[in-house]
């Protein structure tokens, strides 16, 4: 088999095995879990409200808007749980609808975070309690609805998805990542959460 190029998570690589869908969503789910814990470490330390902090703020809640609700949400909403409609039970379907619906749930609590840190950028230090409650109540909803993709859904959807449409998952994810996302704003916001997790680390 020749070398042939593929992306992962908008990374590009050679290999001489194809990569899958799958694959793919759950490389994303590390790197998201990876910004979650950074969340807590900011939370639980105590840090001065200046305006590095709140730079810093700022990318991290982009990250979650544009990489996971925007990209990862998007891939999965748009391309895999249609899929899964297509070719699942009805027990697939009502899975489906439930994680859907817990991607406008994440929604709404990055939008709270976000009104608490504008609030803090006017100079309301307090706000950054309103901050870490909705931050722990994001954390812990999230954790829960990529545990329940990565250990269900997805065992599922390996199995239920035929390779081809896998496949063609793949080549989908890379035309939203390019046309939908933008071309380099994937790899970014990889670099983001790379800078953020050395920045903040235990
Ligand atoms: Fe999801
Ligand atoms: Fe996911």
């Amino acid at each position: 088999m020749s070398r042939r190029m593929y992306r992962v998570g908008g990374i590009a690589m050679f290999s001489r095995e194809k990569q899958k869908a799958l694959d793919i969503l759950e490389r994303e789910h590390q790197v998201i879990l990876g910004m979650l814990s950074v969340l807590d470490r900011i939370c639980s330390t105590g840090r001065p409200i200046d305006d590095e902090f709140l730079e810093d703020m700022e990318k991290i809640i982009a990250f979650f808007k544009e990489f996971a609700d925007r990209c990862h949400h998007g891939k999965e909403g748009a391309l895999l749980f249609p899929a899964l409609e297509v070719h699942g039970t009805e027990e697939v379907k009502l899975a489906v609808k439930e994680l859907s619906d817990q991607h406008v749930k994440g929604r709404k609590l990055v939008a709270q975070m976000k009104n608490a840190l504008e609030e803090m950028k006017k100079g309301n230090q307090a706000a950054l309690e309103g901050f870490c409650k909705s931050a722990k109540e994001y954390g812990d909803f999230l954790r829960g609805h990529i545990a329940a993709e990565d250990e269900d859904l997805f065992l599922t959807a390996r199995s239920l998805l035929p390779d081809l449409e896998q496949d063609r998952l793949v080549r989908e994810f890379e035309r939203v990542e390019h046309e939908e996302i933008g071309q380099g704003v994937h790899e970014r916001l990889h670099r983001v959460a790379h800078e953020m997790s050395e920045k903040y680390r235990d």
